[in-house]
């Protein structure tokens, strides 16, 4: 009898257990700090169900599970890249099983990129995505999209440099780099196609407009880079220096993005934008998303005061274009992709908001290792859009203070100001979240719903991405 009810009640106990668990996964919580924990779960699960699912040669990322209105079911280097180095951010920081499971899923990604490597295609290595069986896709589309060889060679050089001082050097000279031409290895492949290309026009990162952008050209300087010092460490030393010289002048190239008339990055120079994708303003989200990739050797920078302006242009147009941001301005401005944008109507879209909270965790991250730092006249804005304008205690900020003169205290001040503020954008997101956490790729700028490809890998990047910069 006491064996029969120990049975019963073990039943209950697992049913009620199941029951909390449904409806746990159907409830966003309410509380942020749950909310972030209990998301980020979400966010590495969806995602790692669109690396390789069912039915894909193994490596493939798709972009979105939605196969019509959009049809995203294709490999694009550039999100998969992204979505790729954030498998790679999650690996360092794992150990045991989900380690391994990141190891492997880069390792697929390696063989399934070579295998694009040398699949004849319309326009080379620039071409923008493959269909999931690995064929070469021929629909009439914005091509070549160089930004994708770039991407790929960041995300495999880090995780090549990572491999290496884990004693593997076999398995990077054998299957990531090796100093012969014509390349037989991915990452060498790319650095080549970069480094001899990244002079010539391409398609922009949303695929609409030929012109030289600056997301291209941050991301194929960062790539040259961070790419030379790998060759240096593999011993192709001539291969290090040509990569360094081309970085040089794209460096030179991406200062021309800068206009003084307008306070802001231009994101395409010598544009050739059609009738219907015409960009007067110039002013796109893409300017900050090239930043977030080109991270570790890149000249560019959070702190740069030109990006500051940057940011603060951006923030006060997505600002005033979007009902959401005026029906609750309590809550972080809803980022999209750029003003002009009417891809589905025009909306805010999950990765550049959370692409804009982690450029603020990251602000304050840099702003926590200095001793000092010069506000210069483009980056007041920034700073004091930290503060709500009504605060009295609010710093008054000039061009040329040092920003932390005053001491630990007063950086402690401004840290906590700009991760707040990075908040508020997560808090955004919190808000128009679906109940089951799932991400698509845009929320709807008049009622916040979320619209487009549902489950978008990029989005749940992006956000992992945001996660990983907050720090906790
Ligand atoms: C699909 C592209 O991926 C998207 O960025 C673009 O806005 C639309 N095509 C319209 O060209
Ligand atoms: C449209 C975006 O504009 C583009 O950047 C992306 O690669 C594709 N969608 C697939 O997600």
């Amino acid at each position: 009898m006491a064996r029969f009810c120990s049975f019963i009640l073990g039943g209950l106990v697992a049913l009620v257990a199941t029951f909390a668990q449904f409806a746990a996964a159907r409830a966003t919580p309410a509380d942020f700090q749950t909310w972030m924990q209990w998301q980020s779960r979400i966010a590495k699960d969806r995602m790692f169900r669109n690396i390789s699912p069912q039915g894909t040669v193994p490596g493939v990322v798709i972009a979105s599970p939605s196969r019509r209105d959009p049809n995203y079911y294709y490999h694009w280097i550039r999100d998969a890249s992204l979505v790729m180095e954030t498998v790679r951010v999650l690996r360092d920081q794992a150990t045991g099983a989900e380690r391994a499971q990141a190891d492997a899923a880069m390792m697929d990604f390696v063989r399934f990129s070579r295998r694009n490597q040398v699949t004849p295609t319309s326009t080379g290595l620039g071409d923008p995505r493959f269909n999931v069986d690995g064929k070469a896709d021929y629909e009439p589309w914005g091509r070549p999209q160089n930004d994708g060889p770039a991407l790929r060679a960041i995300v495999l050089t880090r995780f090549a440099k990572t491999l290496l001082r884990e004693g593997r050097r076999d398995l990077i000279e054998r299957e990531f780099y090796r100093a012969e031409l014509p390349p037989q290895t991915v990452v060498k492949a790319d650095l080549e196609y970069i480094a001899h290309n990244w002079h010539l026009k391409s398609f922009d990162p949303w695929e609409e407009i030929r012109g030289h952008h600056f997301f291209h050209r941050a991301v194929a300087l960062s790539a040259l880079r961070e790419g030379a010092e790998l060759a240096e460490l593999l011993g192709d030393s001539a291969a290090a220096e040509f990569y360094l010289l081309q970085a040089r002048v794209i460096e030179s190239r991406l200062a021309n993005h800068w206009s003084d008339s307008k306070g802001y990055y231009l994101a395409t120079l010598e544009s050739e934008a059609g009738a219907d994708h015409r960009k007067p303003s110039e002013l796109d989200m893409s300017v900050i998303l090239g930043v977030l990739a080109s991270d570790g050797l890149s000249p560019l920078h959070a702190l740069d005061g030109k990006i500051l302006a940057t940011v603060s242009a951006l923030e006060n147009m997505f600002a005033s274009i979007y009902y959401i941001n005026k029906s609750r301005p309590d809550l972080g401005t809803a980022f999209g992709r750029y003003a002009e944008d009417y891809y589905f109507g025009g909306n805010p879209w999950i990765l550049t908001t959370a692409g804009i909270a982690e450029f603020h965790f990251r602000v304050a991250a840099e702003l926590s290792k200095r001793g000092s730092y010069q506000v210069s006249e483009q980056a007041v804005a920034f700073f004091d859009s930290c503060w709500p304008a009504n605060d009295p205690s609010r710093p008054k900020i000039r061009a040329g203070d040092d920003l932390l003169a005053g001491g630990e205290q007063v950086r402690q001040r401004w840290v906590r100001a700009l991760r707040e503020k990075g908040d508020g954008f997560l808090r955004r997101l919190h808000f128009h979240a679906n109940p089951d956490g799932s991400f698509s790729e845009q929320y709807d700028r008049n009622s916040g719903a979320q619209i487009s490809a549902y489950d978008l890998t990029w989005s749940y990047a992006s956000f992992l991405q945001a996660i990983a910069a907050r720090g906790n």
